[in-house]
């Protein structure tokens, strides 16, 4: 038998599911999304959803995944061999090679933006004497509506990927998380100083931080629960494959908290630079995904060495995607290995090249391609209904399958045993039991439901 990989240190598993968590789902997606969903009434439902509904999951998925010491398809037939359950699994490696091949595209955009802050391009924003926002929202759409540019960099990304993946566990995803977060965190800081000191600022706090609850719609609860589920990685086993690399004597109590308030604090702060920013200089903060690579050239135009910060900030950023890319990769990855007994490396060299197909027509759906970026019958662009299908319908109903199969068939008691191992105690596990039973599987259900009878 292949000995499986574990992590290094005592802190592995935090360091590497942190850096699956913390990705282009803070600071992309997260922005994005509660712009488009009302601001602040939005924030609120995404932490609540984050409490209720994403935590539980996220150490029910970890148990799983510690308990049977495999891939979400093997871990779901170590429990239940005969039955649906392992086609939940299933789902969840095509999930994830779905979730990777537009994800990739964005990711590719932040390299692309790493050489536009290193050429210099930033600080011509202000000195042409127009007006930056404008200028800025020029270059990106030049920038995404060239296909050979998209493809090429969307390629890149996926290689670095595919690199880093077939170097294993331990070896490739550990050392990454280790200094970055620090590092991503403190660049945060500094430009949310800044975002929140240009004039106008204001108006973006309010919207960030005075809810009107009238905007509350089933769309907007939808896209807040779908975002907590993304921000985490859960709902397609991508926990559960880290899992399965953590060692007995770890606390996984703790561990996932720390990894949940490190992933909720980069949202967070996230939100703090971008929509000062966007109210400063008088753009829509519902313009969609274009929202954060619109803004951040301006706000580096405006700071001291912001060619030098706006390079170091893209770079950051690209490494946090890649900590996430390769956890993508890692799920079908881990299932080639363990139910096929692929080698690390054929695996993901294939499981990579599937993704740079899917990829393609995300990657033509920004301005290149008119049939790509307005499809018909839904009218939106193919990345962004990609994101809605995989990113959110598939990850939510992945995440109710696995609160009900943890609570019910594995059934709570068992997940319990294997959540205090390594804790001894877990003082609200009243709390989590009735979360993962009751409170995720009929409030999901709910959620989905609202919106199609709405
Ligand atoms: N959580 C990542 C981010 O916020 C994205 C991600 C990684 C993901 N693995 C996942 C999303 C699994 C859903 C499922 O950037």
């Amino acid at each position: 038998m292949i000995k499986r990989g574990n992590w290094n240190s005592r802190i592995g598993f935090i360091l590497a599911a942190s850096g699956s968590a913390v990705g282009l789902g803070n600071i992309w997606r997260f922005p994005y999304t509660a712009g488009k969903n009302g601001g602040a009434a939005f924030l609120v439902i995404y932490l609540a959803a984050i409490l209720a509904l994403a935590l539980p999951v996220l150490l029910a998925e970890a148990a799983l995944g510690r308990a049977t010491g495999k891939n979400p398809v093997g871990a779901f037939k170590a429990i239940a061999p005969r039955g649906l359950w392992k086609s939940v699994g299933y789902l969840g490696v095509t999930a994830g090679f779905m979730i990777l091949s537009y994800y990739a595209v964005i990711a590719g955009w932040t390299l692309g933006y790493f050489f536009k802050a290193v050429s210099g391009e930033f600080n011509r924003l202000t000195a042409a004497g127009h007006d930056a926002a404008t200028m800025s929202r020029h270059g990106f759409a030049s920038f995404t509506s060239s296909p050979v540019l998209q493809i090429i960099l969307l390629a890149v990304f996926l290689g670095l990927t595919i690199y880093v993946t077939s170097r294993g566990v331990s070896g490739g995803i550990e050392r990454w998380s280790k200094m970055l977060m620090p590092l991503l965190l403190g660049l945060l800081l500094l430009l949310m100083v800044r975002a929140l000191t240009l004039k106008g600022a204001g108006a973006g706090v309010a919207f960030y931080l005075k809810p009107d609850f009238s905007l509350i719609t089933p769309s907007v609860v939808i896209a807040a629960m779908g975002q907590a589920f993304f921000s985490l990685s859960l709902g397609i086993g991508t926990m559960i494959t880290y899992g399965s690399y953590v060692k007995k004597n770890e606390n996984l109590p703790a561990s996932t908290g720390w990894i949940a308030l490190c992933d909720t604090l980069i949202a967070v702060t996230a939100g703090f630079i971008i929509f000062p920013a966007v109210f400063s200089q008088g753009m829509d903060p519902a313009e969609g995904p274009g929202l954060v690579f619109n803004i951040l050239p301006v706000i580096f135009a405006k700071i001291p060495m912001g060619q030098v910060f706006g390079a170091f900030f893209f770079l950051l950023l690209a490494i946090a995607a890649l900590t996430t890319t390769v956890s993508l990769l890692e799920v079908p990855v881990a299932y080639f290995i363990d139910e096929r007994g692929w080698p690390r490396r054929r695996a993901a060299w294939i499981a990579g090249g599937i993704c740079l197909v899917f990829g393609i027509p995300a990657a033509l759906s920004q301005g290149s391609v008119g049939f790509l970026t307005r499809l018909p019958l839904v009218n939106t662009d193919f990345l962004s209904f990609w994101d809605l299908i995989w990113g959110n319908l598939v990850l939510s109903i992945g995440a109710l399958l696995i609160a009900v199969f943890v609570g019910w068939i594995w059934k709570s008691g068992n997940a319990l045993l294997e959540i205090t191992r390594g804790s001894g105690r877990f003082r609200p596990a009243f709390l989590w039991v009735i979360a993962i039973r009751y409170l995720a599987p009929v409030l999901i259900l709910v959620i989905l439901l609202s919106k199609i009878l709405s």
